[in-house]
């Protein structure tokens, strides 16, 4: 596997999570279990199938604490992490500002905390995206209530008309997912960016900067891939139950950073096996030894 991108990595799990009250109310949402792994698992193993070994973990003031309890400085997974607060819930792209002193030159990829993505073409999905030095590059994922993202409006060629957020009135099926690739520039477009109504520095306006200089690239999400939401108490037991199922039905793991770490050529046999020491208990070391005895 052991692919290396240039780019530095933003997972967002700022944000108050208030539409999983009482959930959230003492702990981040990107804290709660999704199955058998936090939910912040997913979007960081995302970002570490797509060769990053830098990642900053922007949370909320409350959960700073418990964050750096569960994941470290990213040493035991081969990777590193920096943290930022980001004081109040200003908007995804208001939380890009933070990662301004971290990413230094660097392109960066953005994973939403609460973003799965699962699929047979997704690793190449990612590292073509990755591939592309200039402008930004999102997914357009079909669903069946556009009304609740970000969608893009192609004309009959395929070429990208436009993007709204949240529309009343969707003019396609195509939401744009929580995984974002922008060049070095996306600072600069950031602060050129107004608050929207709802008083958040939108993601959507940030990709409409780049789109309005034809450097936005939307790539399609196939049928192939699934991209589950956990925003409601429904879409997080669904995503809970999907993941358990393919678990349950293949014996291997989704989103497990200990096993992309080791498969990437990040961490080395010992390392692994030590990392399953504590985890024994609940099945999740097992796996990690069945690894290594080639099982999987
Ligand atoms: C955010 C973005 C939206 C995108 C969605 C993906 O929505 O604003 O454009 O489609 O993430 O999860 P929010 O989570 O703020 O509702």
């Amino acid at each position: 596997m052991n692919y290396l991108s240039s780019r530095s990595g933003i997972v967002l799990a700022g944000g108050n999570g208030t539409r999983l009250a009482p959930l959230t109310s003492a702990i981040s949402k990107q804290l709660l279990p999704v199955y058998d792994k936090p939910m912040i698992y997913y979007p960081i193993t995302t970002l570490m199938l797509c060769g990053i070994r830098d990642i900053l973990i922007v949370t909320n003031p409350h959960s700073f604490e418990l964050f750096k309890a569960l994941l470290g400085n990213g040493e035991k997974w081969g990777v590193n992490f920096g943290y930022a607060i980001q004081d109040k819930a200003e908007g995804v792209a208001q939380a890009i500002l933070l990662a301004e002193e971290f990413i230094k030159n660097n392109s960066i990829v953005i994973a939403l905390g609460d973003n799965i993505f699962h699929g047979n073409n997704l690793v190449n999905l990612l590292r073509y995206a990755d591939k592309r030095i200039e402008g930004g590059s999102v997914f357009a994922y079909p669903v069946s209530d556009p009304q609740n993202y970000g969608v893009v409006q192609f004309d009959k060629e395929g070429n990208i008309l436009d993007i709204k957020e949240k529309p009343d009135n969707p003019l396609s099926q195509y939401a744009i997912t929580g995984l974002y690739f922008y060049d070095n520039s996306v600072f600069e477009r950031v602060r050129e960016l107004r608050f929207s109504s709802r008083g958040e520095l939108e993601i959507t306006s940030l990709n409409k900067h780049y789109l309005n200089q034809n450097l936005l690239n939307v790539d399609i999400m196939g049928r192939g891939i699934a991209w589950l939401d956990t925003g409601s108490f429904d879409s997080l037991q669904d995503a809970s139950g999907y993941i358990r199922t393919l678990e349950q039905r293949q014996g291997l793991k989704v989103g497990c950073p200990e096993e992309v770490a080791w498969r990437q050529g990040w961490i080395d046999d010992k390392c692994l096996e030590s990392l399953s020491v504590s985890l024994m208990n609940s099945g999740y070391g097992e796996y990690l030894l069945m690894l290594l005895k080639g099982l999987k």
